[in-house]
C-alpha cells in the first residue's frame, strides 16, 4: 500500500503543542550511572474474567477483587501530594467513565497533572486491542475513539507518545505500521516467543526499529519497539500492591524484620541482570500489574523507600519515578544504532508446547459478529452526514452512535474478539454490539430508524433489519406479499452482490418479474440450524447492482401466475457415487463421486486446472498429561493430541446438487455429518468460488474436545511457504517450522505453524496461486506442500491454565453446542493476476452491502426519485466512483461540524502491475452532499494535525 493518509474537512484552527508537557517534563537521569526508570502502572482489561462494567465498579468480586474506579480515586491524590510521583493510564473506555463522575475541582487537578506530565496517557486507545484477530479498520477506529477523547478533554499535552501493548498474545506488523502513522514514537510490549526473548536477551537486542510496512517508505511506518523485561510485572520480590504477597520494605533497624539491605541487594541484582540485556545505561521497570493500585499508597510508600535506599547505597545506579515516554526519550538521546525488524511476532509461545494459536479461532460466532458490526458502524458513520453532529462522548443514549462506537472499541480488547474471556463476559460483548447496532431501540427506535433511512435512502419509511438472514429467518419477507429491499453499499465504488432473501412460496406464487432471479430451496443444513423457527421454504436469489457509496431498492411482489411452476421446477438432487460439476463463465469445480469431496478447480480463462481436494477434519484436543499438566488445549492454547486430524464424515460426505433453471447460481451440498455441512456455490458473473461452512453442535460426548478445520490439498509445489495477511492489510510470507530471526526448536508441528488469518491465506508455486479469503479471523497454516488449512470452530472440555478458568464450551440458543456458519471464497489464478482479485474481493467482503427492508415503496414525491417498475431508486453520494486501488476507509462527522475522511491506497508495492501505482483522488469533488471549505491533514488517529507533530528520529 503506497500510503494511508487522512484528511479533515473542516474550517478549523490549528493548535500548537504546549512545550511544558510531553518530553520536556522528563527526568533523564545521570550520565555516569545506570538509570532505572520505575513506571507505576495498572493493567486494566476492558473485560476478561468480569465484564467491563463489573471491573469498573469492582462488583462480582467472588471471581476476582478488582475495581478500576478505586484505582483512579486512589492514585490521583498520591500524584497531587508529591510532584516526583508519576502514573500512566491506558484504557480510555475506563478513564472516560471515571472522568464523567468527577467534580470540577477534581477535573482541574487532573488537567494540571496531565499538563505537567505527572499523569501520562499511554497508548490512549479505547482499549488495548488484540493484534491477531482484529481488522485494521476496527483498530484505527478504536484508537481514534480514545485518542480524540483525550485531545478533546485535555488538549495536545495528553497526546500519547508511546504505544503500550503489554498484554496481547503476539504482535502484528500492521499494528506497528498503524502506530507509526498515528504519530507514536515508540511501542513497548510484554509477550513474545520464549526462545526469541532468550535470544534477544543474549545479544542485547530487546529494542529495535520495526519496519511496519513493505510498501511505505522509511520512516513513515518505522516504529521504535521495545520488549519489557518482566512482561509487565515488577522484578521478583518487588510487587508492593495491597494484594501482593512480597515483603514490604521494613526500615526501622530497631524492629525485628528490618530488611533494607536485603531488599537493596536483591533489587540491585535484578537491575544489573536486566541492564545486561539492554544497550544503554537506562532500563525501565514496570511497577504494577493487573488491576493494581486500588490502594496505591501501598505501592508508592514502598517505591519511595526503594528509591531512597537504593540511591543512598551508592551502587552506581539511580532510581526515579518515570514513564515509558521518558524512558523512550532517554533512549533516543543515547547514541545507538538500532537493528531493523521486518517480520512480526507471531505465533507466541511462552514455553515449549504452549502455542497461543488457538485463540486465532476461539469463539467464531463472536469473531464473526465483531466483523459484521464493523460494517454497521461504518454505514452508521456515513449515514450520519445528514444528521446533527454526533455527540460522540455523551452517555445519554439519545440518537447517538456512541453506543456502537463504544461497543466496537471494547470488542477489540485482547480478551474480547480474541475469544479469551469467560463466557458471561463474551455474552456481554455480544450484547453491547447488539445494543449498538440497535442503538435506536434505546429511546425511540422507529424515529431513529427513520432518520437513518432518510440519510441512506432519502425516504423516511422505517428500515427493518433481519439479523438472521444467514439462516433464512426474516418475518417480513417470509410472510408479506409485498416488500422493499433496500441495499446500501458503503464502498466508494460500484459493486454488485447476489442477495438471498428468504421467502415462503406456495406453489402458485411468483416473485419479482422481469428481473433475473432464482428460487433456491432452503437447504437441509439451514433447516437443521433453524429448527422450529421460520417458515421460508426458498431463498429468492438475484443480483443487486449498487452505486458507489449509495443504495438501490428492489420491490418484491408475489403474485399468482402459471409461470411459477418453471421457477420452482429445479430441485435439489441427491448424487450417489457419481462425479458432478458446477460451472460458470470463470470456474469449473468438480466433485468426486467416490470421495464426495471437491476434486479439482479449473480457471477457464487462464486455462489452469488444479486438483483441489477439500475436506473437513478435526484435531482432538490434548488434555495434557501428568508431568506436563499445563499443556492442555484451551481458549488460548492450541495443542492437538496427534498431528493427523480425523475426518468429520464417517466414510464420505453425502452430496447433492442444485442447478437453477437459468443457472444464476449452482450449488453443491455436502453433509459430512449431522454437525458439519458445506455448500459450494458458483454465481453467474462472479469470479470466485463461495464455500459456506456450517459446523456444530460439536459433539463432545466422547470427552474429546474438537477443533474443526477445513483443509485444501493441491499439487502445487509450495515447499513450506505460505502467505497470510496482517490485520487484513499487508501480506507476510510464512514458512513451516521457520522463524526469520532466530533458530526455531519446533515443539508443536501443527500449532507452532499456525498464524492469524484475518482476511486471506494463500499458497502458490511459480505460476499458480490458490487464495482462500475468510469472513472473520481464523487460525491457518500450510503443514505440507501444496496444502493449506483454516481452523473454523473449536469446542473444548479442558482448560489451558492461562487464567480464564473455564472450558471453551460454547452453547447456542438451544442449550447444546454452538452452531457457527461462515464463508470462505476461493480464487485460483496466475500469481500475477491474483493480487488484484483478492484485494478487491477482500474489500467487498469486509464492507459488504447492508441489507434492510421496508414495508412500502418510498413516496413518489421524493426529489430525484426515478420510477422504474422493479428497480426504482438508485442514488450515489459520490460525484464519481473512486478508482479500484483507492479505498474510502472511513467517513464521519466531528462534533464541530467537520468531516473526517480516511482514504487509503489498498495495493501493496509491486503487487499488481497497474493497480499498485500511485493514484490521485480529488477530495474536493468526492462527495455530492457537501462543499469543502478547507481541508487539513491529520494523523491517522485523527487526534492531531500532521503539521504539528514531529516524531522522534532514530
Ligand atoms: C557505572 O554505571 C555506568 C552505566 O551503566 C557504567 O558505564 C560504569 O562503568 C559504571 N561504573 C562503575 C564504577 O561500575
Ligand atoms: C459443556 O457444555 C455442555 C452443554 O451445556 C455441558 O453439558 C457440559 O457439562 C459442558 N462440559 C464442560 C466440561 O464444561
Ligand atoms: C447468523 O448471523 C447472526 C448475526 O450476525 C449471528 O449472531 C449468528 O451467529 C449467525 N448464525 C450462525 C449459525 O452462524
Ligand atoms: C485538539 O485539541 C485542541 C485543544 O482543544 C484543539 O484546538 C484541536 O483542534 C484538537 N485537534 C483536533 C485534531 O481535533
Ligand atoms: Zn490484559
Amino acid at each position: 500500500m503506497l500510503g494511508l493518509f487522512i484528511v479533515i474537512l473542516a474550517s478549523c484552527c490549528t493548535a500548537s503543542a504546549d512545550v511544558s508537557c510531553g518530553y520536556h517534563s522528563c527526568n533523564l537521569g545521570e550520565a555516569e550511572k545506570l538509570n532505572v526508570h520505575l513506571v507505576p502502572h495498572t493493567h486494566d482489561d476492558v473485560g476478561w474474567l468480569k465484564t467491563v462494567d463489573q471491573y469498573y465498579y469492582g462488583s462480582n468480586s467472588s471471581i476476582v477483587i478488582a475495581g478500576v474506579q478505586y484505582i483512579l480515586d486512589s492514585v490521583i491524590p498520591q500524584l497531587l501530594s508529591d510532584p516526583s510521583k508519576r502514573f500512566i493510564y491506558v484504557e480510555i473506555a475506563f478513564f472516560s467513565r471515571w472522568w464523567e463522575e468527577q467534580n470540577d475541582a477534581m477535573k482541574e487537578n487532573v488537567k494540571q497533572l496531565v499538563q505537567e506530565g505527572r499523569l501520562e496517557f499511554i497508548l490512549g486507545g479505547w482499549c488495548m486491542n488484540d493484534e491477531a484477530s482484529t481488522h485494521y479498520n476496527a483498530i484505527i477506529d478504536q484508537m481514534t475513539h480514545g485518542l480524540r477523547y483525550l485531545n478533546d478533554t485535555f488538549g495536545a499535552c495528553a497526546r500519547p507518545r508511546v504505544a503500550w501493548q503489554i498484554d496481547p498474545f503476539g504482535h502484528s506488523r500492521e499494528q506497528a505500521s498503524l502506530f507509526a502513522q498515528m504519530g507514536f514514537d515508540g511501542l513497548f510490549f510484554g509477550r513474545l516467543d520464549y526462545e526469541d526473548k532468550e535470544n534477544r536477551e543474549k545479544i542485547r537486542n530487546m529494542e529495535e526499529i520495526w519496519r511496519g510496512s513493505q510498501s511505505l517508505t522509511s520512516p513513515h511506518a518505522d516504529l521504535f519497539t521495545g520488549v519489557d523485561e518482566n512482561g509487565y510485572n515488577p522484578p521478583d520480590g518487588f510487587c508492593f500492591d495491597a494484594f501482593c504477597r512480597d515483603q514490604p520494605i521494613m526500615d526501622n533497624p530497631a524492629l525485628e524484620d528490618y530488611n533494607v539491605e536485603e531488599k537493596v541487594d536483591k533489587f540491585v541484582a535484578a537491575a544489573l541482570k536486566q541492564a545486561n540485556h539492554f544497550q544503554t545505561n537506562h532500563i525501565m521497570m514496570t511497577m504494577g500489574s493487573d488491576f493494581e493500585y486500588s490502594n496505591s499508597n501501598v505501592w508508592y510508600k514502598n517505591l519511595d523507600k526503594l528509591i531512597k535506599y537504593v540511591n543512598a547505597a551508592d551502587k552506581n545506579m539511580t532510581l526515579f519515578y518515570s514513564t515509558p515516554s521518558c524512558y523512550l526519550y532517554a533512549l533516543n538521546h543515547a547514541n545507538v544504532m538500532w537493528n531493523i525488524k521486518k517480520d512480526d511476532f507471531f505465533p507466541y509461545a511462552d514455553a515449549p508446547h504452549q502455542y497461543w494459536t488457538g485463540y486465532f479461532t476461539s469463539r467464531p460466532g463472536l469473531k464473526g459478529y465483531v466483523r459484521e458490526s464493523n460494517k454497521y458502524l461504518q454505514v452508521m458513520c456515513q449515514s450520519h452526514k445528514n444528521l446533527q453532529p454526533l455527540q460522540v462522548y455523551s452517555y445519554d443514549g439519545q440518537l447517538s452512535f456512541t453506543w456502537i462506537r463504544d461497543a466496537m472499541g471494547v470488542a477489540q480488547h485482547h480478551d474480547a474478539v480474541s475469544g479469551t474471556s469467560k463466557q458471561h463476559v463474551a455474552n456481554d460483548y455480544a450484547k453491547r454490539l447488539y445494543e449498538g447496532f440497535d442503538a435506536c431501540s434505546v429511546s425511540s427506535r422507529e424515529e431513529c430508524n427513520k432518520v437513518i433511512s432518510t440519510a441512506l435512502t432519502g425516504n423516511n419509511e422505517q428500515l427493518i433489519f433481519c439479523d438472521y438472514l444467514n439462516i433464512t429467518l426474516c418475518d417480513l419477507t417470509q410472510s408479506s406479499n409485498q416488500f422493499v429491499v433496500m441495499v446500501y453499499n458503503p464502498l466508494a465504488r460500484g459493486v454488485s452482490k447476489y442477495l438471498r432473501i428468504p421467502v415462503k412460496i406456495n406453489f402458485y406464487l411468483i416473485i419479482l418479474n422481469k428481473f433475473a432471479q432464482q428460487l433456491v430451496p432452503v437447504s437441509e443444513a439451514t433447516l437443521s440450524v433453524r429448527r422450529n423457527r421460520g417458515s421460508a421454504n426458498c431463498e429468492l436469489v438475484f443480483l443487486a447492482k449498487l452505486p458507489a457509496l449509495g443504495h438501490n431498492t428492489f420491490q418484491v411482489t408475489k403474485h399468482k401466475t402459471s409461470k411459477t411452476v418453471s421457477l420452482l421446477k429445479t430441485k435439489v438432487e441427491k448424487v450417489i457415487n457419481q462425479d458432478v460439476t458446477i460451472t460458470n463463465e470463470f470456474y469449473k469445480v468438480k466433485f468426486d463421486g467416490n470421495t464426495g469431496l471437491m476434486a479439482s478447480i479449473e480457471n477457464i480463462a487462464s486455462g489452469i486446472t488444479v486438483p483441489v481436494k477439500q475436506d473437513m477434519l478435526w484435531y482432538n484436543a490434548s488434555m495434557g498429561n501428568d508431568e506436563n499438566i499445563n499443556s492442555h488445549t484451551g481458549a488460548y492454547i492450541f495443542r492437538p493430541n496427534v498431528s493427523t486430524p480425523f475426518q468429520c464424515s464417517n466414510g464420505k460426505p453425502q452430496l447433492s446438487i442444485f442447478k437453477g433453471s437459468n443457472l444464476l447460481v449452482q450449488e453443491v451440498y455436502q453433509k459430512f455429518s449431522d454437525w458439519v455441512w458445506q455448500v459450494i456455490r458458483l454465481y453467474a458473473g462472479k469470479k470466485q468460488i463461495e464455500v459456506e461452512w456450517t459446523v456444530g453442535p460439536i459433539p463432545v460426548q466422547d470427552k474429546w474436545g474438537k477443533e474443526i478445520i477445513s483443509r485444501y490439498e493441491t499439487n502445487l509445489e509450495t515447499n513450506g511457504y505460505f502467505y497470510t495477511d496482517s490485520n487484513g492489510r499487508e501480506i507476510l510470507e510464512r514458512r513451516k517450522d521457520y522463524r526469520p530471526t532466530w533458530h526455531l526448536n519446533q515443539s508443536e508441528s501443527v500449532a507452532g505453524n499456525y498464524y492469524p488469518v484475518n482476511s486471506r491465506i494463500y499458497i502458490h508455486d511459480n505460476q499458480v496461486q490458490l487464495t482462500v479469503l475468510n469472513d472473520r479471523s481464523q487460525g491457518g497454516s500450510s503443514l505440507s506442500t501444496g496444502q493449506l488449512e483454516l481452523m473454523i470452530h473449536r469446542r473444548l472440555l479442558g482448560e489451558d491454565s492461562k487464567g480464564v478458568g473455564e472450558a471453551l464450551n460454547e452453547t447456542g440458543q438451544f442449550g447444546d453446542g454452538l452452531i457457527s456458519r461462515g464463508k470462505h471464497w476461493l480464487l485460483l489464478d496466475t500469481v500475477t493476476s491474483s493480487a488484484k482479485q483478492h484485494r478487491l474481493l477482500a474489500e467487498e467482503i469486509y464492507m459488504s452491502p447492508l441489507v434492510a427492508f421496508q414495508h412500502h415503496a418510498p413516496s413518489t414525491t421524493h426529489i430525484g426519485w426515478k420510477q422504474r417498475r422493479y428497480n426504482y431508486f438508485f442514488e450515489s453520494h459520490v460525484t464519481s466512483p473512486l478508482p479500484p486501488n483507492i479505498h474510502l476507509l472511513t467517513l464521519s462527522t466531528t462534533t464541530d461540524g467537520g468531516y473526517i475522511v480516511r482514504v487509503e491506497h489498498q495495493f501493496e508495492k509491486n503487487e499488481d502491475s497497474t493497480l499498485s501505482k500511485p493514484a490521485t483522488v480529488s477530495l474536493k469533488n468526492l462527495l455530492t452532499d457537501f462543499h469543502v471549505s478547507s481541508c487539513e491533514e491529520l494523523l491517522l488517529g485523527g487526534n492531531a494535525f500532521k503539521q504539528d507533530v514531529t516524531r522522534l528520529n532514530w
